[in-house]
């Protein structure tokens, strides 16, 4: 049994047409064809009576073939009936058998049958009017198709209308599922309800009650992970400072090395609740709303993000450049883009290793979406398999742990900040033919006319 609404309605519907144009047609087929018959008999019966106005005036021997004006096809014989007694008309067209009475019959003669009418007259004679039935028939039969055009236009114009109709009708519907699809998993804002047929507003008015439900619950989870995160920190914080105390105390060297051991724990927990507390606030922010958008000179949002992470480059003896200007104008949240490229300089340091080269470069115009700026960050470490560039985006997976410390939300909070500020992320080899390092392609929204000028600068290490 179909299970769609539209295709159910449509079935039925279309069914319902055929059957009133099957009926419709068959009684119009039926109707005209006897109508046909009967004005081929009142055909008859008007030539009678008007020879019989005439007072019978037919040649005495014969018959008459045809009477004029009449087609070939419709032919209509007329010849005089032997009286009681008397033998048969020489020369009469048709051997019309004795015994025929007054008014219609159908006789068999020359193989066919013929329709005939004896009309009686004054004199007491009577005349024959003789019509084959074939003919009759074929002339009925040509009117009762005719009686059938009109339903067999009718019809199939019907039934695209129909179709018309429901597309029409349910289009809200489709258009309803297509909203609800191209949505994020955070997208929890109220589905629109204007324009929706009766029956189904309340039902999106359902699903919008249940949409607030859940944002609320989302933003309580998310309120108590960043409160978690928040409240983390002071006691992380006053752990490390002890630790570091500690330092300065006699230790024997198994208890140093395992404060050493204790010190990456800790630093390993604080970068997980920077990381988580970061998350949670943009996540919390993009809840309130769209981030406020200043226009500014891309290098600007770069440089700092450059001047913090150098020394952690350095400390790999990696070669961390912008490959030609950065001078192009972007329309963005300066700190939110910050923490964006942060996490992606952050990881191209930390995974590519010792001795490496990352580059951030503008793409050429020609390259670049309309009304976007690209921004390439490129490193030459293991990159990312292909079949694992969605995957990496989701919180806490990290495709090789050992290969350096991290908590798994670096690239969930690019992607947060991303959709909030209308970036397009999207990550690809370095290089294309050996499929080696990581180049994260950044689509950033710009002013219509963005402004790249030449020049060079050139950040390296040492
Ligand atoms: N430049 C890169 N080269 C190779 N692999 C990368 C690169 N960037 C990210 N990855 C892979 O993607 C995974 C997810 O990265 P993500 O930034 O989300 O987490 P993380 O770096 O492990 O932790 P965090 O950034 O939160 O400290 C990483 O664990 C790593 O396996
Ligand atoms: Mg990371």
């Amino acid at each position: 049994m179909q299970r769609s609404l539209q295709a159910r309605l449509s079935v039925a519907l279309t069914l319902a047409i055929l059957l009133v144009a099957v009926g419709a047609g068959a009684f119009g087929f039926i109707s005209a064809y006897r109508d046909s018959i009967r004005l081929q008999d009142d055909l008859l019966l008007q030539v009678g009576a008007l020879i019989v106005r005439l007072g019978g005036s037919l040649p005495d021997d014969g018959a008459v073939g045809s009477y004029p004006g009449a087609d070939h096809e419709s032919r209509i014989s007329v010849q005089w009936l032997p009286q009681p007694g008397q033998a048969g008309t020489t020369g009469a067209a048709l051997p019309l058998p004795e015994g025929l009475h007054d008014g219609f019959q159908t006789v068999f003669m020359f193989h066919e049958n013929f329709r005939v009418y004896v009309q009686p007259l004054p004199s007491g004679r009577r005349i024959a009017l003789a019509q084959e039935t074939d003919v009759r028939d074929r002339i009925a039969v040509r009117a009762a198709w005719r009686a059938l055009i009109p339903v067999l236009i009718l019809v199939p114009v019907l039934l695209l209308a129909l179709q018309r109709i429901m597309g029409r009708l349910f289009a809200p519907l489709a258009s309803l599922r297509g909203e609800i699809d191209r949505r994020r998993d955070d997208q929890l804002a109220p589905l629109p309800t204007t324009g929706l047929p009766t029956e189904i507003s309340p039902f999106v008015d359902a699903i919008n009650r249940l949409l607030a439900r859940v944002q609320g619950a989302m933003t309580a989870q998310r309120r108590f992970v960043a409160d978690a995160a928040h409240e983390l920190r002071t006691p992380l914080a006053a752990l490390s400072l002890q630790a570091e105390r500690l330092h300065q105390s006699e230790l024997s060297d198994t208890a140093r090395e395992r404060l050493q051991r204790l010190e990456q724990g800790l630093a390993r927990a604080r970068t997980l609740v920077t990381q988580l507390l970061a998350l949670a606030r943009v996540q919390a922010q993009d809840q309130a709303g769209e981030a406020p958008r200043q226009r500014l000179v891309l290098r600007e949002a770069v440089r700092p993000v450059l001047e913090d992470l150098l020394p952690l480059a350095q400390q790999k003896n990696i070669d961390l450049g912008v490959d030609g200007s950065l001078d192009a104008e972007v329309d963005t949240n300066a700190m939110e883009l910050g923490l964006l490229l942060g996490n992606l300089v952050n990881n191209a340091i930390r995974y590519t290793p010792p001795g490496g080269c990352i580059s951030l470069t503008l793409a050429a115009p020609a390259q670049t979406p309309p009304g976007h700026v690209r921004l390439e960050i490129a490193d030459n470490g293991p990159g990312i398999p292909a079949s694992e560039r969605e995957r990496v985006f989701q919180p806490f997976l990290r495709l090789d742990p050992a290969a350096a410390p991290g908590s798994g939300l670096g690239l969930a909070i690019v992607q947060s900040v991303a959709a909030r500020l209308d970036i397009v992320v999207r990550l690809a080899a370095s290089d294309e033919q050996s499929q080696a390092g990581l180049r994260v392609i950044l689509d950033i929204p710009a002013p219509a006319t963005a402004t790249v000028r030449p020049g060079q600068q050139f950040i390296a290490p040492g």
